[in-house]
């Protein structure tokens, strides 16, 4: 399968970032473990700082035989509803992910605004997230 993994702002500073609630490894890192361990899958990664080009990378993702995204829109998740109107058109298996639990950090952190037009969240599972992440698009794909 052709997965996009799209990434949110701050992201990019996984490694140094609040390492208590973020972990010490960095998204390279990540993005290397994912590879090695769906080497059967075509993993695809995005990561941007700028709201809009997190849309633009959707709405391509749209067109480009993208199979299924995994996405952490990071604090986005909670405050963009441009994010939100950009997922809902795409028909594309969507996971949404979070590395740390969102529902025990802070109030604000509760909402996901781009939870709502998702297939489901998966949160809290450090970067395992992201593993079950593209498991949950294989099993959506099934
Ligand atoms: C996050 C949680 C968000 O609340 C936060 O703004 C992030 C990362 C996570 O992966 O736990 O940047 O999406």
């Amino acid at each position: 399968m052709k997965i996009l993994i799209i990434n949110g702002p701050n992201l990019n500073l996984l490694g140094t970032r609040d390492t208590s609630v973020y972990g010490t490894g960095t998204l390279e890192e990540l993005n290397n473990w994912l590879t090695e361990s769906f080497s059967e899958h075509e993993l695809t990664f995005f990561q941007s700082n700028v709201e809009g080009e997190l849309i633009n990378r959707l709405q391509q993702a749209m067109t480009d035989g993208t199979e299924g995204i995994v996405g952490n829109f990071a604090a986005y998740t909670h405050t963009s509803v441009a994010l939100r109107d950009a997922l809902e058109p795409v028909k594309i298996p969507t996971v949404e992910v979070h590395i740390s639990n969102i529902h025990a950090r802070e109030e604000f952190r509760e909402q996901s605004l781009t939870g709502a037009v998702v297939n489901g969240i998966i949160t809290g599972f450090g970067k395992h997230s992201y593993v079950l992440g593209i498991q949950a698009v294989e099993h959506l794909s099934s």
